[in-house]
């Protein structure tokens, strides 16, 4: 139980995923891994391609999206890494579990594009579906102490 991944796309549901994840590894004395993929898939849809200066964009922004994450963790007193991969996300979060061996995966009910009638997001649903560790989905925001 060492080892907790959080997939972490930015929008306010990881948001409350990331605050769930930094006080269970407190608690348990955990290491939080951060995880963000950028969808190739998407974005090749979006701009016709992934190479080049598309690519080098979308990686920067997933370095502004963890770095604010990092520093969440780092605020609370987790010991925390972040973690960047492109391809398809779900997929991704599953492979960097198996890979790092985390005890537990922790992500949000909902991201950017959240048809919110529906109970969970694609990615979520996909996570539970291809992961044989535990995943926990963090449907709404904690209650602050
Ligand atoms: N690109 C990503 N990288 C890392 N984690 C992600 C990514 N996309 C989603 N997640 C994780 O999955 C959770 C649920 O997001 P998901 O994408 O399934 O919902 P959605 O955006 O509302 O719906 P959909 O993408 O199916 O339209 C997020 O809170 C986050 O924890
Ligand atoms: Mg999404």
């Amino acid at each position: 139980m060492d080892k907790l991944l959080l997939a972490y796309d930015g929008s306010e549901p990881a948001k409350h995923a990331l605050e769930v994840a930094t006080d269970l590894a407190k608690k348990i004395g955990a290491k939080i891994y951060i995880l963000y993929v950028v969808d190739v898939n998407a974005a090749t849809e979006l701009f016709g391609e992934y190479s080049g200066k598309i690519a080098e964009e979308l990686m920067e922004k997933a370095k502004e999206i963890l770095k604010e994450a990092m520093e969440k963790a780092k605020e609370k007193g987790v010991e925390a890494e972040e973690v960047v991969e492109a391809g398809t996300p779900a997929e991704k979060i599953v492979d960097v579990a198996k890979k790092i061996d985390a005890y537990m995966i922790v992500m949000g009910a909902h991201g950017y594009s959240g048809i919110k009638r529906l109970l969970i997001g694609s990615v979520s649903e996909k996570v539970i579906r291809m992961s044989d560790r535990p995943v926990l989905i963090v449907k709404n925001p904690k209650h602050h102490k």
